[in-house]
């Protein structure tokens, strides 16, 4: 792995916060922000558009190897577009029926392998904050500085069904609540690359906390010498 520019690593489970906070640290800092958990879902969704059962595992890993992901983040707007094979699917991959198989094809040692590959490339040579299950353990362990936000899982239960009606995805509490005690479980006791806290990474409960602090929190950090 040949990277010299600092990377900022940030691991937690759903609803932590990972994905507000790094968009606020990349636009501070002017990093490039690589969302993974939006490949990730990319990946499920190709294998939804060509009818490939989420549990079919060489299905998956064959298209995996041959997959086209590009995300582009618009600081000035806060705007992530994830594009799939070249076409806009920043909505779509959000949708609870992606949401739903993301967990069983993450679960996957070759699509890890694959997609590891691809967030390694994009932050080449570049100063990037990357946020996900994996980032401070397997993708760059060595990163700059590391990360693990948390918070109860009733407060991240309640954060992402506000997000989702946000976005005007129409969701009951109860899947919501469903979707993530699921997907704690299936992240953080797979084989490969399990969701679990660094024991170098900055470890920060957000659960009483504004978007704010935590940024404070997470700025004081970088800026502090290693
Ligand atoms: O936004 P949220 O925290 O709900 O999830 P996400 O970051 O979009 O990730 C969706 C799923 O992708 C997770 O539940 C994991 O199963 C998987 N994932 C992973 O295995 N490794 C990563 N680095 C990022 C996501």
């Amino acid at each position: 792995m040949t990277q010299l520019k600092p990377i900022i690593a940030i691991d937690g489970p759903a609803g932590s916060g990972k994905s507000t906070i790094a968009k606020r640290i990349a636009k501070k800092c002017d990093l490039f922000y690589i969302d993974t958990g939006a490949m990730y879902r990319a990946l499920a969704l190709k294998a939804k558009h060509l009818g490939i059962d989420p549990e079919n595992n060489v299905a998956i890993v064959k298209i995996s190897k041959n997959i086209n992901i590009e995300l582009k983040y618009e600081a000035a707007s806060s705007k992530l577009t994830v594009f799939l094979d070249g076409k806009d699917v920043s909505e779509e991959i959000r949708k609870p029926s992606i949401t739903e198989h993301v967990s069983t094809i993450a679960k996957i040692k070759e699509v890890r392998e694959q997609m590891v590959l691809l967030q390694r490339k994009m932050a080449e040579g570049k100063n990037a904050i990357l946020e996900g299950r994996d980032i401070t353990t397997v993708v760059f362990p060595d990163a700059y500085k590391k990360f693990y936000l948390d918070a109860d899982p009733e407060e991240r239960i309640k954060r992402r069904f506000l997000e989702l009606k946000d976005k005007k995805i129409a969701v009951d509490e109860a899947i919501v609540q469903k979707d993530i005690t699921f997907r704690d479980k299936t992240d953080s006791t797979r084989e490969h690359a399990p969701l679990k806290r660094a024991q170098d990474a900055i470890y920060i409960d957000t659960t009483h906390l504004s978007i704010d602090e935590v940024v404070c929190r997470v700025l004081k950090e970088i800026q502090k010498k290693p």
